[in-house]
């Protein structure tokens, strides 16, 4: 036992390890349940998934889901989070929270954002007031949110970015912002930090950010600034030269990813958790996630296909009205879309379960030390005229 360790609000159990690909399976225990690992954690952008309640989103299987701390700390703000007891309270969801820091969503949302070494400038979008964003303000408000999992506050440089020396500036200065995080963060028992790799496509920068944060002993670990239209290859590199680095008694979260191919790809590298908006949004423009792919159903050919979404699925859309589910079909979707919100609303309840259910399998597949068989049948199905 290492000397004074620092208190944790998690515990983190290795289940099994693919004998082939770096593929893991564990059980983090979190102060709202435990989570099996990997997961897909969607996103709650107003502690909410758009268009799905908190009791449709414990339906899904969810146990942990992602809210933000920019929105959270807008509206309904600081003291309302506080007057109520936080984010569980406020959206009634008994399971986890994972909350991010609020840089990211700045920059990628507001074009006046100013990062300097104080933090991330910008104007408020309720009324146009100058505001500010430190690492001591991001984790004080995701302590008024009362998170189980909380993100530091980084810099974040879009991947594709030319500037090497803007990139290793914000790689550091990320570094920095951490311990500004640490020294902050008021419930170390209660809520778990984790700290966030940065450094772009730069597979230099990256290692040299993996050994500071590791160093910085978090309870655990998040790859950044990825999923900005990058290079597949590109991409996995990253990953992979990340998660060698990483210890391996802590959970690894890749951030803003969330294609069903992109999750696959990343378990094999050694990725645990990830989080991304695309099941919900894609389910505004009518696209349904199957096992052969993503399907729209505002196309005229489904105005007569009385076939569930996704045959077999058990998400409570798809579920026969005999087994308990709704029984919705693909014409009734085709019906509703872009008319009436009960479509994109059923289709997002869809969509999360299909990912959730889809790293449930890959679990159970790593158990079983088939996950390369996982893999090969899972894009057997994708792409039935390649394989
Ligand atoms: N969401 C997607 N990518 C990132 C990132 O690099 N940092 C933060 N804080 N959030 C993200
Ligand atoms: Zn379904």
């Amino acid at each position: 036992m290492a000397p004074n360790p620092m208190p944790s609000a998690l515990t983190f159990e290795l289940i099994a390890k693919c004998s082939v690909t770096k593929a893991r399976a564990s059980l983090l225990t979190l102060p709202h349940g435990p989570v099996q690992l990997p997961v897909f954690m969607p996103v709650g952008t107003q502690a909410t998934l758009k268009g799905v309640t908190p009791e449709q989103l414990e339906g899904t299987g969810c146990r942990l889901c992602l809210n933000n701390t920019y929105h959270l700390g807008l509206k309904p703000g600081q003291a309302v989070l506080d007057a109520v007891g936080g984010a569980h309270k406020f959206q009634s969801w008994p399971h986890n929270i994972l909350t991010d820091s609020g840089g990211f969503q700045m920059v990628s949302l507001l074009e006046l954002a100013k990062v300097t070494e104080e933090g991330v400038r910008f104007l408020s979008p309720h009324d146009g007031s100058p505001m500010l964003l430190t690492p001591e303000h991001s984790i004080s408000l995701q302590n008024s949110i009362g998170s189980d999992i909380m993100m530091q506050l980084d810099d974040v440089i879009a991947t594709t970015s030319p500037d090497l020396a803007r990139m290793e500036e914000a790689m550091h200065r990320s570094v920095r912002w951490l311990d500004r995080c640490i020294a902050a963060h008021k419930y170390p028992e209660r809520q778990s930090l984790f700290c966030i790799i940065q450094g772009g496509l730069n597979l230099e920068l990256r290692r040299e950010c993996c050994r500071e944060m590791v160093a910085r002993d978090t309870p655990g670990i998040a790859i950044g600034g990825l999923s900005g239209g990058e290079e597949k290859d590109s991409y996995c590199r990253v990953v992979d030269t990340c998660t060698g680095l990483l210890p391996e008694m802590k959970p690894r979260y890749v951030m803003g990813v969330g294609y069903p191919e992109d999750l696959v790809v990343s378990v094999a590298l050694g990725a645990d958790m990830f989080d991304c908006v695309w099941p919900t949004r894609t389910a505004r423009w009518g696209n349904a996630a199957t096992s052969s792919g993503t399907l729209n159903l505002k196309h005229g050919n489904y105005a007569n296909d009385f076939s569930p979404i996704e045959e077999g699925c058990t998400c409570i859309s798809c579920r026969p009205k005999s087994a308990g589910g709704l029984g919705i079909s693909r014409a009734y979707i085709y019906h509703l879309a872009g008319k009436e919100t009960a479509g994109a609303h059923l289709l997002s309840i869809h969509n999360v379960h299909y990912l959730l259910a889809l790293m449930r399998s890959a679990r159970e597949a790593i158990i079983a030390d088939r996950y390369p068989q996982f893999v090969k049948g899972f894009f057997g199905k994708l792409y039935p005229d390649r394989t």
